[in-house]
C-alpha cells in the first residue's frame, strides 16, 4: 500500500475539524443504541482520530478497534488516544490496512470514512465479506463516500484557508478521470506567508468511484443514504445493514 497521507499529515488536521462539524452528527446518530457487547467497533482508516472521538462519545461502552496503516496519522491517533483517559481505556490503535488487517471474531459494527474509494471493488467486495462474517444480524458498516459517484473533471479548487499564527494555509484539490471507474485527484498545500508562498505540498492519489447502490450490490447488505444533517449538505454517507 502507497501511504499517500504522509506528506501531507501535518495539514490533515484542518480537513478534519470541518469534516467532523459535517459528518460528526449523522455518524453518532447512526450508530446511537447500537448493541456494542458482541466485540468491539471497528473503525478502518482512522486517521488523526477526530472521527474515532465521535464513535467513542456516541456508544460510551464501545470497545473501539482503530486502525490506520500511514505511520504519520497514526502517530496523530496514538497522541489523540493517549492524552485522554477515556479513549485510553478502550481504544486500540492498530497500523492495519483494509486489504489485510487482522480481524477480531466478532465485530459490534464498522465505520470506514473517507477510505472506501481507495480500495478497488474487488477489493471491497472481499473486505465486506469478512466483516460480515463477523457482524451480528443488522450489524452496520457505515461508509464515507466522498461524493464523487463517477468519474469527472474537477479543475483545481480552494477547498480550504485557515490562518494559524502567521500563516495561512490553502489546499487546492483537483482530478481528472482515470483508469475504470477511478479518479486521478491531485492536491496541494500551499504555506502562505506575508502574501508569499513559502512551501507548497502536493500529492496525487487514486479513488475507485461508487455509489450506495453499488455498495449494497457489492456487499450483498441493504444500504440507505444520508445526504444532509441538520439541513446542511454532507459528504455522502452509506449505511449497510446485515
Ligand atoms: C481521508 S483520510 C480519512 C481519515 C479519517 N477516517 C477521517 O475521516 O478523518 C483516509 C485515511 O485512510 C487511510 N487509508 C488509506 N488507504 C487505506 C487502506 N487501504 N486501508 C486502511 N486505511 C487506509 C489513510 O492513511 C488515511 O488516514
Amino acid at each position: 500500500m502507497i501511504d499517500h497521507y504522509s506528506p501531507s499529515a501535518e495539514f490533515y488536521d484542518m480537513v478534519a475539524v470541518r469534516h467532523i462539524a459535517s459528518s460528526g452528527p449523522p455518524l453518532a446518530r447512526v450508530l446511537a443504541g447500537i448493541d456494542t457487547g458482541r466485540g468491539p467497533v471497528l473503525e478502518i482508516g482512522a486517521g488523526t482520530g477526530r472521527v474515532t472521538e465521535v464513535i467513542a462519545a456516541a456508544l460510551p461502552g464501545a470497545e473501539i478497534l482503530a486502525a490506520e496503516p500511514s505511520a504519520t496519522m497514526r502517530a496523530q491517533l496514538m497522541a489523540r488516544v493517549a492524552r485522554d483517559p477515556g479513549l485510553r481505556a478502550r481504544v486500540t490503535v492498530t497500523d492495519g490496512a483494509a486489504q489485510d488487517m487482522a480481524l477480531p471474531d466478532r465485530l459490534s459494527a464498522v465505520v470506514i470514512f473517507g477510505v472506501a474509494g481507495h480500495l478497488s471493488r474487488s477489493e471491497r467486495m472481499i473486505l465486506w465479506r469478512k466483516l460480515a462474517g463477523r457482524l451480528p444480524e443488522g450489524g452496520l458498516i457505515v461508509v464515507e463516500l466522498m461524493g464523487v459517484t463517477a468519474p469527472r473533471v474537477i479543475p483545481p479548487t480552494m477547498s480550504l484557508r485557515e490562518t494559524i499564527g502567521q500563516q495561512t494555509y490553502e489546499w487546492w484539490i483537483g482530478g481528472e478521470p482515470a483508469e475504470g471507474d477511478a479518479m486521478r485527484f491531485t492536491t496541494t498545500w500551499k504555506v502562505i506567508h506575508e502574501g508569499r508562498t513559502v512551501r507548497e505540498v502536493a500529492d496525487s492519489y487514486d479513488w475507485h468511484t461508487f455509489d450506495v447502490a453499488q455498495l449494497a450490490r457489492e456487499s450483498g447488505m441493504t444500504a440507505r443514504r444520508i445526504v444532509e444533517a441538520g439541513g446542511n449538505a454532507i459528504p455522502e454517507i452509506g449505511v449497510l445493514t446485515k
